[in-house]
C-alpha cells in the first residue's frame, strides 16, 4: 500500500462504489473499530450478517466470525482481511476427535459455543454466544443430557447459573487464561473502589473473585449503567476503546497477564487485521470464505436455532 493514499477515505470510497460493510468485533484495533459500520460481539456480528443489505460483508474478526457470516449470508461475498487469523478455541475441537468424543455419548444434546469450526457447528444441536449460552441452556429439557464445547470455562460458567451438569469439551481461549489472579487482585488493593468485570471464558477462580461475568456486549452495558467510576476489566484489551468512547470519565484498567512483559492481554489472531490489509481485502475482494454447499446447509441449523431463540 502506498504512503501517499489515505487509508481511511480510501476505505470508505471501495466500500461505497462495492456496497460493501466492515462488520468488527469488540478485539479489533481501535483504527479498525472506528472505520466499521458495525461493532459487536459474537452474537451481534451473526445477528447482523443476517439481515444486512450489503453485498460484501467485510468481517474484521477472526475466521469462524467470517464463516458465520458465510453460512448464513451464502449469497453475499464474505471478505475476512486475514486468513490466518484463528482461534485457540476453534483449534482446541478438532472435528474427528470431537466426532469420536460425540459417538461416545449418542444420547446427549450437543451445545457448541460460536468459536468453532463449521464442521463441529454441522455436528451441533445448537449453537451459543457468551451472550445467549445460559438463555439456550436453559431452554433445553431439564432432564436433558447435554454436551458443551468447546470451552471448559465457559462450560463451567453455565454449569453454576444454570444448575446442570454438561459434560465438557477441555478447551480454552489462550487468551481469557492468561489473567493474573494475583495480578488483579494487587490492582484492587491498589484501586479498593474498583470493580473486577471478567468474561465468562476466564478461569473459574477470576470468576468467583469478579464483580460482574458477561459476554463483551454485556461488559459494555454494564460499565455503561454502573455508578462505579474504575474497572478492572479480564477480557481481551481491544473492548477498552468502546467502553471509553460510552464513558470518558470513567477509569478501566486491562487485567495484566500472568507474563507481565507482554503488556495487556491482545489476542494476536484478532490483531493480525490492519487497515492496510483491510484496504486491500476490499480492493482485490480477496480472502474470501468458501464453503461447501453440503456443509454449510449442516452447519446453518445449528446457528438457526441459536438465532430464532435468540430475537
Ligand atoms: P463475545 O463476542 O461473545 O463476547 O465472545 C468473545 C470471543 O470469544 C470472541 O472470540
Amino acid at each position: 500500500v502506498s504512503k501517499d493514499l489515505n487509508l481511511v477515505d480510501e476505505i470508505a470510497r471501495l466500500k461505497r462504489e462495492k456496497n460493501a460493510v466492515i462488520m468488527a468485533h469488540y478485539y479489533q484495533t481501535n483504527e479498525i473499530q472506528d472505520i466499521a459500520d458495525f461493532i459487536g460481539d459474537s452474537l451481534a456480528l451473526a445477528q447482523q450478517a443476517a439481515k444486512t443489505s450489503a453485498d460484501i460483508i467485510l468481517l474484521a474478526g477472526v475466521h469462524f466470525m467470517g464463516e458465520t457470516a458465510k453460512i448464513i449470508s451464502p449469497s453475499k461475498k464474505v471478505l475476512v482481511p486475514d486468513l490466518n487469523a484463528g482461534c485457540s478455541l476453534a483449534d482446541s475441537c478438532p472435528r474427528d476427535m470431537f466426532e469420536t468424543f460425540l459417538k461416545k455419548h449418542p444420547d446427549h444434546i450437543v451445545v457448541t459455543y460460536v468459536n468453532t469450526s463449521a464442521e463441529i457447528k454441522a455436528l451441533s444441536d445448537v449453537v451459543v454466544t457468551s451472550t445467549n449460552a445460559k438463555a439456550i441452556v436453559d431452554s433445553l429439557p431439564k432432564d436433558a443430557k447435554i454436551i458443551f464445547g468447546p470451552d471448559r470455562n465457559l462450560g463451567n460458567y453455565i454449569n453454576s447459573v444454570t444448575g446442570r451438569d454438561m459434560l465438557l469439551w477441555d478447551g480454552a481461549c489462550h487468551v481469557h487464561e492468561k489473567f493474573s489472579l494475583e495480578g488483579i487482585l494487587q490492582l484492587k488493593k491498589e484501586f479498593p473502589q474498583a470493580q473486577i468485570i471478567a468474561h465468562p471464558e476466564c478461569k473459574k477462580p477470576l470468576l468467583l473473585v469478579s464483580d460482574f461475568v458477561g459476554s463483551t456486549a454485556a461488559l459494555l452495558k454494564y460499565v455503561s449503567q454502573s455508578d462505579v467510576q474504575t474497572f478492572i476489566v479480564a477480557t481481551e484489551s481491544g473492548i477498552l476503546h468502546q467502553m471509553q468512547l460510552a464513558q470518558p470519565h470513567k477509569t478501566f484498567i486491562p487485567a495484566p497477564p500472568v507474563d507481565s512483559t507482554c503488556g495487556c492481554n491482545d489476542c494476536e489472531f484478532m490483531k493480525l487485521n490492519t487497515l492496510s490489509k483491510i484496504y486491500n481485502t476490499l480492493k482485490f475482494e480477496w480472502p474470501t470464505i468458501e464453503l461447501e454447499e453440503s456443509l454449510r446447509l449442516k452447519a446453518l441449523g445449528s446457528i438457526e436455532k441459536m438465532l430464532a431463540i435468540s430475537n
